[in-house]
């Protein structure tokens, strides 16, 4: 989408479509408080109201959208409503819209300009690559945006809508690879993927294959690739050189492309979005796109263990003991629980860049959908401090963790009589017991584990600017957190 900044008032200016966000309870603009009846509008968070105003003010078409109580207005409201303006305005067949916040926002001129351009862009998404025989009316894309501002934060405002624009793009990348079906994005293609990334972002990137993984000794993802005919691969993709004073960085994300359990198979109904369990991959991804854009001074490394779950012949067994590449042994109880064996490789390979974070997403336990539903991701860290960063980036982004402990007890109850970890510990504790195994994989490097499995997916969009099948979970956290580590280190 093309998005435009200028100064002035949207109100004043002519457009098909003018969007404005309004706080609930405040007087609205006179010529606009001319157009209504005072009770069916009160800019209640979320309400809306299309007024056609017939030369009161300048826009033909006029969508009030609610703020909710200004005190209570965050990045988040304002990311709603650019979302819901995109949405009628589609309906309606409006190439371009102009947004605007009703003056005096609490949040300021930068973050309200990011949050409007990704709110537009993640609200314009659709994944609609297979379906036939869609009306013109279905297939109208809104091109273009207009955000007015005050006279003299319009460098600022420009800066934001950069920054939400590229953070946006990389939220839709993700969605688009989430819900590539299974067959179409196998771990082959996901590297694939990878490679393309690379070109266009002037990333290095380096994809083993079979053969090199098991010259190298990437036990773990072998022996969950092992049940396919479609070979697993491990991702490499390097931004940035490491160097005095720039941190370096370890994105992991599982990239398991199909996730039938294996031969401890999963029922039917559990199965049916298991396309979506690259999910991390897919967030990393994202990230790095929109990283690379940025030009953030920063060292970051992607590493990704792709493999495809499934129950065959040559698939690995309950009861198998597996050697992962750093040395340490897994017994195999359940093979549904490969996500933790796949990423023991690629947390262990992320050591030898000596980092100062590693920052790893997996669609990882069913039993993080139980504890926080789609509402946060669960976290567990080794660092309270890099936990907090991720954290505070989680508020900030709209994108909300919440941390979960990792006591001693927990990983006694990963322990294996007959291997050094084993990878299934039963019902209690589901997400914690999965987070604590990997911990043993990462050294004394800060580790913060960041369970998407709640997050990643939904069937029913939630908020305007979701859509059916993957949300890119992950891409805007990444995206603040990465760019809070460059701007405190320039303050
Ligand atoms: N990919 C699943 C977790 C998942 C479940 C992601 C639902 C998204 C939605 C993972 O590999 C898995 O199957 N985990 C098992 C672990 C169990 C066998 C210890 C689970 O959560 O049931
Ligand atoms: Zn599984
Ligand atoms: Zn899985």
């Amino acid at each position: 989408m093309e998005i435009t900044v200028r100064s002035g008032d949207s109100l004043s200016e002519a457009s098909d479509l003018a969007m404005l966000a309004t706080f609930e309870g405040e007087p609205l603009p006179d010529k606009v408080a001319g157009l209504l009846e005072p009770n069916d509008y009160r800019g209640r968070a979320k309400q809306t109201l299309l007024l056609y105003p017939r030369g009161a003010v300048a826009p033909r078409r006029l969508l009030l959208v609610g703020l909710g109580k200004r005190e209570a207005v965050s990045a988040e409201s304002i990311r709603l409503a650019a979302a819901l303006a995109v949405q009628e305005a589609r309906k309606m067949q409006i190439a371009s819209v102009t947004v605007g916040v009703q003056r005096d926002t609490p949040v300021l001129p930068a973050l309200m300009a990011q949050a409007l351009a990704e709110g537009l862009e993640m609200g314009a998404y659709r994944y609609w690559k297979y379906r036939t025989g869609l009306t013109t009316e279905q297939t109208f894309e809104v091109r273009a945006a207009t955000v007015f501002t005050s006279e003299g934060s319009e460098d600022q405002v420009r800066r934001g809508v950069a920054l939400g624009q590229i953070t946006g793009r990389g939220v839709t990348f993700a969605r688009d690879l989430v819900n590539s079906p299974g067959y179409a994005l196998t771990p082959a293609k996901l590297a694939d993927e990878a490679v393309a990334l690379g070109k266009r972002a002037g990333l290095q990137v380096t994809v083993l294959n079979k053969a090199q993984l098991t010259e190298q000794g990437f036990g773990g993802v072998l022996a969950v690739g092992k049940g396919s005919a479609n070979d697993p691969r491990f991702i490499v993709m390097e931004y940035g050189r490491a160097a005095e004073g720039k941190p370096t960085i370890c994105l992991v994300g599982k990239g398991l492309t199909f996730d039938s359990g294996g031969l401890s198979l999963k029922p039917p109904e559990a199965m049916d979005t298991m396309k979506s369990d690259m999910g991390g991959s897919a967030a990393v991804f994202g990230a790095m796109q929109a990283i690379a854009e940025l030009a953030l001074p920063l060292h970051v490394v992607v590493l990704v263990s792709a493999a495809e779950n499934m129950p065959s012949s040559t698939a690995y067994r309950p009861g198998d003991v597996v050697t992962t590449l750093s040395g340490k042994t897994i017994e195999v109880l359940n093979t549904d629980a490969e996500g933790r064996i796949i990423l023991s490789d690629a947390l262990f390979y992320a050591q030898r860049y000596k980092p100062a974070a590693i920052v790893e997403l997996s669609t990882l336990t069913g039993a993080i959908i139980i504890a926080l539903g789609p509402h946060a991701t669960g976290m567990m860290s080794t660092d309270q401090a890099l936990a907090d960063q991720i954290s505070r980036a989680g508020e900030a982004s709209g994108e909300r963790v919440w941390q979960l402990p990792l006591w001693d007890e927990y990983h006694e109850m990963v322990k294996s009589e007959i291997a050094d970890l084993k990878n299934l510990s039963g019902r209690p504790a589901g997400s914690i017991t999965a987070g604590a195994f990997l911990t043993a994989f990462v050294g004394d490097f800060p580790f913060v584990h960041l369970d998407i499995a709640g997050t990643a997916w939904v069937d029913k969009p939630a908020k305007p600017y979701q859509s059916h099948g993957g949300t890119g979970a992950g891409v805007r956290l990444l995206v603040e957190f990465l760019t809070g580590l460059t701007s405190a280190k320039r303050a």
